[in-house]
């Protein structure tokens, strides 16, 4: 396995070939887990309040000891950045419940949680957002509270594998004829210019990206409604996009093999990612801004 790179493991940063975790690591054994994935935009870690707000929710509810405020978020954050020179990339953070003898129910208190974290560089195909993407249709056959973000992702990872197989961007899910979201990123559909995205609750995570581009669409005169919408009304869209960290607003133009509106991404879907672009940028200076401070 290839061993580039710093990581962060239990308070230490290490090579990654140095990292080990334990076999009875609850995150290995059970999925006993939470993370989060920030995006680096030269070199700023972005929207860290929202991730952090999100990864105290999604701890709290799994009742994990959650070590960071926000202001340690983010310096481990940056530091990664620092010490793998990254420009552009992501973060990644998973804590699980810790080490302990195999057995379901919580192991004694005081048991540490693991604690991992990762800087990477991404690569952007611009040809992606030119072009759109394609997708299929899966039924959602996760838990029902995928609103906490937790490690457990088998439906996630074979509905992912299922939409590459099948020479697709993203898979996306329907549960009881609604549309949820997809396997990693948030959906959204266009009818008659109104954007719409499912409610957030138990069955879809609350992307920060979803977010952010809420707060886009309000910049740029898009109306949205957060409401259910079917994988009748999607296939019957006139755009179709997704949203998520690594994502960015990325328009989907073929569904199963039907195209979407013109088969090009369109001027909703557009004017969207070049609100979500200014909001990215307009953090990026926001972030810098704080560090100079
Ligand atoms: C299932 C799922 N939905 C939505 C998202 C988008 O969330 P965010 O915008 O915070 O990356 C993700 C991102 O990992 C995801 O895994």
């Amino acid at each position: 396995m290839e061993s580039e790179g710093i990581v962060y493991l239990n308070g230490r940063f290490v090579a990654r070939g140095e990292a080990r975790i334990d076999p009875e690591d609850r995150g290995f054994l059970f999925g006993d887990g939470v993370y989060e994935v920030l995006r680096v935009r030269a070199s700023q870690p972005l929207f860290v309040d929202r991730h952090h707000a999100r990864l105290t929710r999604s701890a709290g509810q799994c009742e994990i000891a959650q070590p960071f405020d926000r202001a340690g978020l983010e310096a481990l954050a940056r530091e990664l950045v620092a010490r793998n020179g990254i420009s552009d990339g992501i973060v990644y953070l998973q804590i699980t419940r810790g080490v302990a003898s195999r057995a379901h129910v919580f192991p004694p208190p005081g048991t540490a949680p693991t604690v991992y974290a990762f800087a990477r560089a991404t690569v952007e195909d611009p040809e992606l957002w030119a072009r759109g993407v394609s997708a299929i249709l899966l039924p959602d056959e996760r838990w029902g509270r995928v609103d906490m973000k937790t490690v457990n992702l088998l439906p996630n990872v074979l509905a992912a594998e299922k939409a590459r197989r099948a020479g697709a961007y993203e898979a996306i899910l329907v549960r009881e004829g609604v549309v949820t979201e997809g396997s990693h990123c948030n959906a959204w559909i266009v009818r008659q210019g109104v954007a719409l995205t499912h409610p957030t609750g138990p069955h879809i995570l609350a992307g920060v990206t979803r977010d952010t581009v809420l707060r886009a669409a309000a910049r740029v005169g898009v109306t949205v409604e957060e409401r259910p919408f079917t994988a009748e009304e999607l296939l019957g869209a006139d755009e179709v996009f997704l949203t998520g960290t690594t994502t960015g607003v990325l328009g989907v133009v073929q569904v199963d093999g039907t195209t979407v509106g013109d088969g090009r991404p369109g001027p909703v879907t557009r004017a969207l990612d070049g609100g979500y672009r200014a909001l990215v940028e307009e953090e990026v200076a926001r972030a810098r801004a704080a560090v100079a401070s």
